[in-house]
């Protein structure tokens, strides 16, 4: 990989909601992961000049421009964050890696095999991050070591959801999450890829899937709601679903993991537990705990704040920066996770 310079110049294109979580996350992260990287938030892109600048002048960027080609050839930016709707992931990422650059985007990388393919080619000798912020989360972490000290044993079950209501009235949702054209799927994309790539994570492998869709709506050309059955490499099966027209919950990204010495459980509408059923308890004792998290032994408790206080969907993302940082400073892999997150051969 490259020589990076100590400070790394950022360009962000998109300036809309998640564009200002990233600056959020750029700004805080130094203070909570020590890097010898600098970052400085040098110029935000986007089409509409008189937005862009109210963005640059609340969340500190030096510079604005309507043209992201002529901003990611330009030598004195080292970072291109993608931060737009998921049609445009593929051309920036390939333009930002044939010019260089470290390159940042956001989830779902691609909207279809074939581009996720030609941005892992295209970035291959560059470092890269999918914005796959949730894995940070310290319960899901918690999750993952209980998973691998083995609190679980045999695992049988894998079960996720991703509920949320922001599809069911045609007349709000009109933004460009409901056109193929350039969100490229629906919930599929925008949510299931958040349930799919945990698993992966907290399950390993998956082997073989089948899936079926369904968009409630008249004339929209995206799905509203998928269901999906996965058969993983350690033995286990999983289900998944994901909604927009899952009434009663704004964002709830769950899962349920059953195994043969136990229980794990936990969702983002309170994401700072993490439900633990020990089989292997005496069985008079037996019964489903609420962990509080982030605890004593969280890997982020030194990083934010003391065990037992709260952290929210923003530290997320300084997470995984953090981490990013820490992988480019001491040139190892970044595991969680970059473009080409393919199984050992
Ligand atoms: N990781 C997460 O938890 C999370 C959460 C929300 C969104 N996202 C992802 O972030 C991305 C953006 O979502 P959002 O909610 O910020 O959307 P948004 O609609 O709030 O913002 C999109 C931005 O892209 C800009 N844009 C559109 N076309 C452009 C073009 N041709 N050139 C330059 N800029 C252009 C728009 O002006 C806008 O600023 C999506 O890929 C989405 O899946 C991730």
């Amino acid at each position: 990989m490259a020589e990076f310079p100590e400070v790394l110049n950022i360009a962000m294109v998109g300036h809309g909601f998640i564009a200002a979580v990233h600056s959020n996350a750029i700004h805080q992260v130094r203070r909570f992961f020590p890097t010898r990287f600098g970052l400085r938030t040098q110029v935000v892109c986007g089409r509409d000049r008189a937005s862009l600048q109210a963005m640059a002048d609340r969340w500190g960027w030096q510079e604005t421009a309507v043209d992201w080609q002529t901003v990611i050839e330009r030598e004195d930016i080292h970072v291109v964050d993608i931060a737009t709707p998921n049609i445009l992931h593929a051309p920036i990422a390939i333009a930002a890696a044939k010019a260089g650059k470290i390159v940042w985007c956001e989830k779902p990388l691609a909207t279809t095999l074939t581009e996720a393919a030609d941005m892992a080619e295209a970035t291959k000798n560059v470092p890269t991050l999918v914005w796959f912020n949730y894995r940070r989360i310290p319960a899901v972490v918690l999750a993952k070591q209980m998973i691998e000290q083995e609190r679980l044993g045999e695992i049988f079950h894998y079960r996720a959801l991703y509920l949320n209501q922001s599809g069911v009235d045609p007349a709000k949702a009109t933004g460009w999450r409901y056109r193929l054209s350039e969100a490229g799927s629906g919930a599929s994309g925008d949510l299931l890829s958040h349930c799919l790539e945990m698993a992966l994570y907290l399950n390993g492998e998956i082997e073989e899937v089948c899936a079926s869709s369904k968009t409630f709506i008249k004339n929209r050309d995206v799905d509203d709601a998928v269901m999906l059955m996965a058969r993983f490499s350690n033995g286990s099966i999983g289900t998944f679903e994901a909604t927009r027209f899952g009434v009663g919950f704004r964002n709830s990204l769950s899962f349920q993991i059953h195994g043969s010495k136990g229980m794990l459980q936990f969702d983002l509408e309170d994401m700072n537990s993490l439900r633990f059923y020990d089989a292997t308890e005496t069985p008079g004792v037996q019964g489903t705990k609420k962990l509080m998290v982030p605890g004593p032994d969280d890997p982020y408790a030194r990083n934010f704040w003391k065990p037992g206080h709260p952290i929210g969907f923003e530290h997320t993302f300084i997470a995984t920066l953090g981490d990013f940082l820490s992988a480019l400073q001491t040139d190892t892999t970044f595991h969680h996770i970059p473009f080409r997150d393919l199984p050992p051969s």
